[in-house]
């Protein structure tokens, strides 16, 4: 199996579940490649949600300095492993993906299924921040599980 170094998050603005879980992520494991990205463009060059920024600090993960990009075609060349926060994302991500693109594109879920979940609900619309951390937090540790040789 080819190595996986570079992990691209992608959520739908951008500001809240992605960078939240590129903070985790990086913060966790400092040697991989880590990015995020919105399928839609709405927030593009924004940083994280205030109320993600804050729940996110209170945990120790510093959001503050990410700014929001959308997904490109590229990331499919750029990344190793893309990781859709839900089904939606992970449609949208699967009609971008070129043919010839070797990225393995899962639901970040599927690395925590002792959650029971597939989906990260999204907390700009349920106001659940510390939710969507328990969540995150707990995929991370699947994935970073997943690359130990
Ligand atoms: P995210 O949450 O996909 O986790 O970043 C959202 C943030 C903003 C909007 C939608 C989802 N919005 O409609 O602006």
């Amino acid at each position: 199996m080819p190595e996986v170094t570079r992990i691209l998050f992608v959520c739908l603005g951008n500001i809240c579940r992605s960078p939240t879980a590129e903070g985790v992520l990086r913060y966790k494991a400092p040697h991989l490649d880590i990015d995020s990205a919105g399928t839609s463009d709405w927030h593009k060059g924004d940083p994280p949600y205030g109320p993600a920024i804050d729940a996110a600090g209170l945990r120790g993960y510093d959001l503050k300095l990410l700014r929001a990009r959308q997904v490109v075609v590229q990331d499919f060349e750029d990344f190793d492993l893309i990781l859709a926060m839900d089904s939606e994302n992970l449609d949208t991500l699967a009609h971008m993906q070129p043919v010839k693109s070797r990225a393995n594109l899962r639901l970040f879920l599927d690395y925590a299924p002792q959650t029971g979940r597939r989906e990260v609900p999204d907390p700009y619309y349920t106001r659940d921040f510390e939710g969507a951390l328990d969540l995150i937090e707990c995929a991370s540790d699947g994935v970073l599980a997943s690359l130990e040789p």
